[in-house]
């Protein structure tokens, strides 16, 4: 039961659909921003090829059912302004991990808690992943990134422990809060 090969989802201010090429060059502004990639494993992009090689990555998990990589489009501006990945689906136990980043232009105005709300209304859905449905998602977050602690405590996530020294990244160890988010709690919550 693989991740399916395209997606599209609506809020009411954002389009969410299946990355693709010319999505690259609204992508490196986001990704190309030493504030946005502080807290996450990879450097700012510096170039389009940056881009086109993380594409061509995203492709092949893509390919695999594995991830799902989706684009996040203003509806007003038909600009992309951030992504969100699902990915490390374990098929067996119905789980798979989160993942997000939006431009800086555009934190704050609650974009991401609306893009999420509506992926994990589907992801959660019953026929998301073959005949059944998602029962639990994770994400790892850097304590001190207290936007995306704030964001997932937000979309009700609980978080589950701390793994520490978990990454050594751009020079430096650091610890993960660990979060999970169950199905049934997620249909609980309130609407979005
Ligand atoms: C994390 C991120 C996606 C948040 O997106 P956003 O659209 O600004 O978040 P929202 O506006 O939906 O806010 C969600 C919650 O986080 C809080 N929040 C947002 N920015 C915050 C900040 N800088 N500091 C503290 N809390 C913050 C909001 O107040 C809100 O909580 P509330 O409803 O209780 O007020 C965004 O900051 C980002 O892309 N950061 C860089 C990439 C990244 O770190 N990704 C996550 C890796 S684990």
């Amino acid at each position: 039961m693989p991740f399916p090969a395209q997606l599209n989802i609506q809020s009411s201010r954002l389009a969410m659909r299946t990355v693709e090429e010319g999505d690259l060059p609204d992508l490196l502004a986001v990704n190309g921003d030493d504030a946005v990639t502080q807290y996450l494993p990879y450097a700012s992009w510096q170039s389009l090829d940056d881009g086109r090689a993380w594409l061509v990555r995203m492709q092949k998990l893509a390919a695999s059912g594995s991830s799902l990589q989706l684009v996040l489009v203003e509806k007003a501006t038909g600009r992309r302004i951030g992504t969100c990945l699902l990915f490390r689906l374990d098929e067996g136990s119905a789980r798979a991990e989160l993942g997000y980043v939006l431009g800086r232009a555009h934190w704050g105005k609650g974009l991401m808690f609306e893009a999420l709300s509506a992926v994990l209304a589907q992801a959660f859905s019953d026929g998301f992943v073959g005949s059944g449905a998602l029962r639990r998602l994770e994400a790892e977050v850097n304590p001190a990134n207290t936007a995306s602690c704030r964001l997932l405590e937000r979309l009700g996530f609980q978080p589950e422990g701390l793994l520490r020294q978990r990454w050594h990244v751009k020079g430096l160890v650091y610890d993960t809060r660990f979060y999970g988010l169950l199905r049934d709690e997620a249909r609980g919550a309130a609407a979005p």
